[in-house]
């Protein structure tokens, strides 16, 4: 067992994986509940180019449950946030006490609470930090919330590290906080700006022509936002209360800075600017 920076302990190895330790392995029976779906579908195709026996419940699947779930190896949950809980509860009504049961979903506390109360037997939390449209593993962030039984998962870990994925190994708890900045507010502030050009009806490709590169990749990263399912960007600001809370804060912040400017208050606004400043300094990226 580890002691992590955060003071975390896990028995996740920080890097030992080799290629052959994973070879070596006996392909696994793994079920994918939402397998169909957008992140069900990747997990799907790696595992099963990786040799192992996927098999996937969907949500018309139950009747074949006790079939497809109680002699899996590893069970994935892959089912939208708000459906997450109640299908752990339902699921672990089949596993046995050895199955290993994960989860992908963008949050991590509830899910892993409800696969440690309601399963016996190896559990643990991931998310992917990318989406499905990534053409493999490679450079991509793995969030890792060890639940029990962390060498049960050291299979699944080693392939994510061969594939040349980093693992992140946090609590479930660090992992939400996070998230409302990396995830819900960020979401947020680009679902605004898009809104926004939208009611402006400002004319983009004449923009692009005269942009600047950051206008340019601000536009870019507002176009790959709104080109996905509005779910999924609804789903990411709404997923906890902590998310909602934020955003509130986020939009007072907005409010707060849009009155200086109105007020045409450069000092107040350069004091701003200072604080945030001295703020974002501390850090070394
Ligand atoms: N999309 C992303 O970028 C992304 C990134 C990281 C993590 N995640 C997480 O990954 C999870 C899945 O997201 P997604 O984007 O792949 O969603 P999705 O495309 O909507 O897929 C969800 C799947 O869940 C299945 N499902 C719904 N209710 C079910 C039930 N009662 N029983 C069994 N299956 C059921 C659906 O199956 P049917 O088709 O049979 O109805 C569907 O295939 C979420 O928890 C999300 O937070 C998503």
């Amino acid at each position: 067992m580890q002691l992590l920076d955060n003071g975390l302990k896990t028995s996740i190895p920080a890097f030992t994986a080799d290629a052959s330790s994973v070879s070596n392995e006996r392909p696994k029976n793994i079920t994918i509940i939402g397998g169909s779906g957008r992140m069900g579908q990747l997990f799907s195709q790696q595992l099963s180019a990786a040799g192992h026996n996927v098999s996937i419940l969907g949500s018309k699947g139950w009747d074949d449950a006790d079939t497809l779930l109680s002699k899996a190896d590893l069970v994935l949950v892959s089912v939208p946030i708000e459906r997450t809980i109640d299908i752990i509860k339902l699921a672990t009504k089949y596993l046995s006490p050895s199955t290993a049961l994960a989860d992908i979903t963008s949050i991590k506390t509830q899910p892993l609470q409800a696969m440690l109360e309601y399963h016996q037997g190896p559990v643990i939390g991931l998310h992917p930090m990318f989406g499905p449209k990534v053409e493999s593993f490679s450079e991509q962030k793995f969030v890792v919330c060890p639940g029990r039984n962390d060498e049960t998962f050291e299979w699944l870990l080693n392939w994510i590290r061969i594939l040349g994925g980093n693992i992140i190994v946090c609590t479930p708890e660090e992992h939400d906080r996070l998230m409302v900045f990396v995830q819900a507010t960020q979401h947020f502030s680009r679902f605004s700006l898009g809104a926004f050009v939208a009611e402006e009806e400002v004319d983009l490709n004449r923009s692009l022509l005269l942009s600047t590169p950051n206008y340019q990749q601000e536009i870019d990263i507002v176009k790959r936002l709104f080109a996905q399912n509005p779910q999924l960007c609804v789903e990411i600001m709404l997923a906890t209360e902590e998310r909602c809370q934020a955003i509130a804060r986020l939009a007072s912040t907005y409010n707060r800075l849009a009155q200086l400017v109105a007020q045409k208050d450069r000092f107040g606004l350069i004091q701003e600017f200072e604080k945030a400043q001295e703020f974002i300094s501390n850090f070394r990226f």
